[in-house]
Parts: structure tokens; sequence; C-alpha cells
């Protein structure tokens, strides 16, 4: 795809402005979310292990498209998935990019934090009919190609390595200008999180990667930097072998599951 192309999909999609939130209750709730997920380890240090923050990964405030976007996503809850081989809330799902993705402990359902989170997505999701997946939504779909890890790594040095640290640790908290995310390590997400799936970096890299040059990476160099990130070192995740209980893990799913004993990597 030329990069023109890709570059016109990195916008943002439709969804309420902040200007329109008021000094009423709901909208002090809404902007009370719209901060834990900006600030996630900082307001709740005691429910995440990682350095990262929701909007790590769900880029412009859960706006920006094929970056996982929150706008329409309350409306497609309670929803089937197979990696719970179960009907969730959509509190379950927070839940599970917060003991994944931010290596943590999961929020009471019920509590005033979560409440604060689902009335955020919710608010971003006004205007969206229930159900529908906006163009945008997710993320890309990639014709899936077999990663190089050593390939991977010289991508890795020229293209990420400024940003995210030549040990993917990030190099957030030094002052500097579009810092990254530890990608690998134990300030990083675990080997649970969607995110160490191949297919879904190598997508979501191809997309928004470099952060200040997106659009510029071959889907090739893409998958072959995923490929090296996904093999790095990074925490655990308790319990991984009971996903998928149906036994139809994706074919880039990173571990062995009980239910389909082989991992099946592309
Ligand atoms: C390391 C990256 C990462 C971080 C950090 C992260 N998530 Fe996610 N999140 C994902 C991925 C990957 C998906 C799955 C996207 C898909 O299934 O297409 C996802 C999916 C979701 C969904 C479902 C979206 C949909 O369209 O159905 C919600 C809601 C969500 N995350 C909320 C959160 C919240 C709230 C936080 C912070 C507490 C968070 N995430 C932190 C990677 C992350
Ligand atoms: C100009 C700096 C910059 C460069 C270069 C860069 N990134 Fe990022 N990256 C970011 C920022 C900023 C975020 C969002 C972090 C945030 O807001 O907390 C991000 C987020 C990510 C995420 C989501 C998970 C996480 O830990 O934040 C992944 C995965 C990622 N980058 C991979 C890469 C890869 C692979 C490359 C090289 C191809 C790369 N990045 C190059 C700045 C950069």
């Amino acid at each position: 795809m030329p990069a023109a192309a890709v570059a016109r999909d990195t916008l943002l999609l439709p969804a309420p402005s902040e200007s329109s939130l008021g000094d009423d209750p709901l909208s002090q709730s809404v902007r009370r979310g719209l901060a834990l997920v900006s600030a996630t380890r900082d307001s709740l240090p005691t429910h995440v292990g990682a350095q990262l923050r929701c909007v790590s990964c769900h880029l412009d405030a859960g706006r920006r498209a094929f970056a996982m976007p929150w706008v329409g996503a309350y409306g497609r809850f309670p929803q089937y998935r197979s990696r719970s081989g179960a009907v969730i809330r959509i509190e379950e799902r927070i839940n599970d990019c917060i003991r994944r993705s931010l290596n943590g402990a999961a929020l009471p359902t019920d509590g005033d934090d979560m409440r604060d989170v689902v009335a955020y997505v919710s608010w971003l999701s006004r205007g969206v009919p229930v159900g529908a997946r906006l163009r945008g939504t997710g993320i890309d779909s990639l014709v899936p190609l077999a990663g190089d890890t050593a390939r991977g790594r010289a991508v890795y040095a020229q293209d990420c390595a400024r940003c995210h640290a030549p040990d993917g640790g990030g190099l957030l908290g030094r002052g500097i200008a579009n810092a990254g995310a530890p990608l690998w390590g134990t300030g990083s997400f675990n080997i649970g999180s969607g995110m160490v799936r191949v297919q879904v970096m190598a997508a979501f890299v191809h997309r928004q990667m470099p952060f200040d040059r997106p659009g510029t990476l071959t889907p090739q160099q893409a998958f072959d930097v995923a490929a090296f990130v996904a093999a790095r070192p990074r925490p655990d995740y308790a319990g991984k072998e009971r996903d998928w209980p149906r036994g139809d893990p994706p074919p880039d799913a990173a571990y062995p599951t009980r239910a389909a004993p082989r991992p099946n990597r592309p």
C-alpha cells in the first residue's frame, strides 16, 4: 500500500470532543476516566505492574483508527470472546487488558475507577449504532508473512530504539518528546497480552510506528520487527494455558494452551 494511503488512515474516528464536557456529574466521571486511561500507573499504582498506560496502545486516547480504538466499543459488549470461551462484559474486557497488557491486578468491577473508565469508553462511543464496527475498529488486517528475528533486530535498531531504547525498556520519564514505553523486559506487557501475537503487533506497528513517521515500514519489516520483539523476555501470565478453552487459538498464539497443546506460530 502506498505510504499516502496509510497516512490517511491514521486519522481519528469521529467521537464527541472534550470541549463538549460540562461540570455535571457524568462529565466529571468521563473526565476522570480519561485521566485514568492516560496516567494509569500513577493513578492505580496497586493495579498496574507495567510502565505502560492504556493509551500507550489505544493511541490518541482511544480515538485513533486501527489502534484498537474505543469509539463504538461500548455498544459491542457483552460479547463472546474465544480467548475467554465465554460471553464477557466490557468490565471483564478492560480487566483483561489490566491483567495482561498492564501486567497488573484486576479492578473491582463495581468500583468507582472501573465505572469512570467505562463512562469514558461509553461517552466516546456515543452516536455509533449498537453492535456496529466503524472502519478502523480493532487493528488492520495484513496478509500473514513469516517474520525473521535477525532482520527484525536490525529494523529495531534502525527504526525503534531511539524511542523505545536499545534494551527495549522504553525512554519514559526522561523528558524526551514521543518517548515510547517498554516493549519487553520487566516493565512491559506480559506474555498474555494480545500485543505479543505477531500478527497483532505487526499490523499495529505497520500502521502506527515509527510514531513520528507511520506508514514507512513495509509489511515484511513490520512482521520481522514484531517477531523480534515478541521473542524478547517479558513477564509471564499465570493461567495462560487456560486461554482459548474451546481449543481454537489463533495461528499466532504466543504460547501453548491446554485445549490445544501445540503452539502454532506463523
Ligand atoms: C500493550 C497494549 C495494550 C494496553 C496497554 C491496553 N490494551 Fe486494551 N487492547 C489491546 C489489544 C491488542 C486489544 C485487542 C484488539 C482486538 O481484539 O482487535 C485490546 C482491546 C481492548 C478493548 C476492546 C476493544 C474492542 O474494540 O472491542 C478495550 C475496551 C480495551 N482494550 C481497554 C483497555 C483499557 C481500559 C486499558 C488500560 C486499563 C487497556 N486496554 C490497555 C492492547 C492494549
Ligand atoms: C518517535 C518515537 C517512536 C519510534 C521511532 C517508535 N515508537 Fe513505538 N511508540 C512511541 C510512542 C510515543 C508510543 C505510545 C506510548 C504512550 O503514549 O505511552 C508507542 C507505542 C508503541 C507500541 C505499543 C506498546 C507500548 O509499549 O507502548 C508498540 C508495540 C510500539 N510502539 C512498537 C514500535 C516499533 C516496533 C517501532 C519501530 C518500528 C517503534 N515503535 C518506533 C514512540 C515511538
